[in-house]
């Protein structure tokens, strides 16, 4: 037998010689497990009450771990601790220096437990708190859409497919689609923290323990739902990191959809939106440029959260039950999804309310594209017209106006009745734009009397979330 190393590691009774200098960095995790410290202390003084409650644990011990505990969550928050990549993860540094301060009471703890079901546990701990302040942000974003939506409900905009205009919209409306987006991404999340609310905690490395454990009882203290009804799939169970991770990628999908919008709006081309100051940067050679550059960097996010997904699934794929060292790798791509969508949802939450539409340009572009050829068509039909017919009509009154450069609303009667003798002096009410938005007076329909029914509801839904 060959010397053993004076090594701080909790696992080497079995072995021979120390861990390869390379290989206990290469393992490590310390350096971004950390993170989960709070947790982890959280998980193990729930343990240590139920430890000492089935008679695992004398009262004595578990009081001097409770306390010891508490003192080490005190010296990580003031980074007094003395973090140590040998000690491999939170769970062993954490647990030798529990042992180091309180003595042998320390070695108890991990009675009935392996790192396996308390890492399990830490991680759904962390992501319940995360999608808490995630929702948070969701619905600060969702009050500034509202109100904007509600200034805004008769401020007219272009609406576009294809990128060309299309009909006329209120850009109350418009916000309110994004509104739409965020309240689906808020379900997705409220979702995604129900099912991840079942506690691992109890399955130890796989199988369960022979101790007399009382699950029920770390479970309520823990504030899950319910214990898992397996120890082998709830320990190698990652489900909720990649549905978390899916939920984010799409939200940020949407934020990306919104942030090319107003990258668009603000580009002198359109001149539809301003931006305040304070959200853009300036050029540090072209002297008259005003870049939207936090919509930019909101867009450039989707790629690495897009990403993060792609590697969770692959990460989880073909994996053998139970627990696998890989599932090391779930964390950084997972706390990075954290912090870029609580990023992304702050910077937007604070920028997109604060938009300033320049509505003239709006109204004059909505006006430029012909975009209530289809109210024409409607009137048409309303006069007995079939709509086959009265599409080919108004296309060709659009053709004479792209001919001439004159819009529907600016043609004389006697020339739109070129086109169609069913066309009367009424037709100026559905030509305009103000005519064209009001006609679509129903649920979901972008008349301003419909938008702020929808923003009524949706102050109701928000009232009712807060
Ligand atoms: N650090 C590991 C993780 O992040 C947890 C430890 C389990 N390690 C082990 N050798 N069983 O998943």
């Amino acid at each position: 037998m060959t010397d053993k190393d004076t090594s701080q590691q909790l696992w080497t009774g079995r072995f021979t010689e120390a861990t390869d200098q390379f290989v206990e960095a290469f393992t490590a995790s310390e350096h971004f497990d950390r993170r989960l410290y709070r947790q982890d202390i959280r998980g193990s003084m729930a343990h240590a009450r139920m430890l000492a409650d089935a008679g695992v644990l004398t009262e004595p011990e578990r009081d001097s771990i409770l306390a010891g505990l508490a003192e080490i969550e005190q010296e990580i928050a003031q980074g007094d601790f003395p973090w140590s990549p040998a000690l491999e993860d939170v769970h062993m540094n954490i647990e030798q220096r529990l042992t180091d301060r309180i003595g042998d009471a320390g070695k108890k703890l991990h009675t009935g437990r392996s790192r396996n079901d308390q890492i399990a546990t830490d991680v759904r701990l962390y992501l319940r708190e995360a999608i808490d302040a995630i929702t948070a942000e969701l619905l600060r974003f969702q009050r500034g859409l509202v109100e904007l939506a509600d200034r805004e409900a008769d401020t007219i905009i272009p609406g576009f497919t294809h990128l060309q205009v299309a009909q006329p919209l209120s850009f109350g409306h418009h916000m309110l689609a994004w509104y739409e987006m965020l309240v689906r991404d808020q379900e997705r999340m409220e979702d995604c923290q129900r099912r991840l609310n079942v506690m691992p905690l109890g399955s130890a490395a796989l199988a369960g323990t022979s101790y007399p454990i009382d699950r029920a009882m770390t479970c309520a203290e823990l504030g899950f739902d319910r214990p898992s009804d397996n120890s082998l799939d709830s320990v190698s169970d990652r489900d909720f990191a990649m549905e978390f991770t899916a939920a984010a990628a799409i939200l940020l999908t949407h934020t990306s959809r919104m942030a090319e919008e107003m990258i668009l709006w603000t580009s002198p081309m359109f001149d539809f939106v301003d931006l305040p100051d304070r959200f853009c940067t300036g050029s540090s050679i072209m002297p008259q440029k005003k870049n939207p550059d936090v919509a930019e960097i909101v867009r450039g996010k989707t790629a690495r959260v897009n990403g993060h997904l792609v590697g969770l699934l692959t990460l989880m794929k073909s994996q053998p039950l139970a627990y696998n060292r890989d599932n090391q790798e779930d964390k950084e791509p997972l706390f990075d999804t954290v912090d870029t969508v609580l990023d992304v949802l702050r910077a937007f939450a604070d920028m997109v309310p604060a938009m300033e539409p320049k509505r003239d340009n709006m109204f004059a572009a909505a006006k430029k594209g012909f975009s209530t050829a289809t109210d024409l068509a409607d009137y048409l039909v309303r006069k007995g017209v079939p709509f086959r017919d009265a599409h080919a009509i108004v296309g060709a009154a659009v053709r004479h106006g792209v001919e001439q450069g004159v819009d529907l609303a600016d043609m004389d009667l006697a020339t739109l009745q070129g086109f169609s003798d069913a066309i009367g002096e009424d037709v100026y009410e559905v030509l305009t734009l103000e005519g064209s938005l009001a006609a679509r007076d129903h649920i979901g329909g972008t008349a301003p009397a419909q938008v702020r029914t929808q923003v009524r509801k949706a102050r109701e839904r928000l009232e009712r979330d807060e």
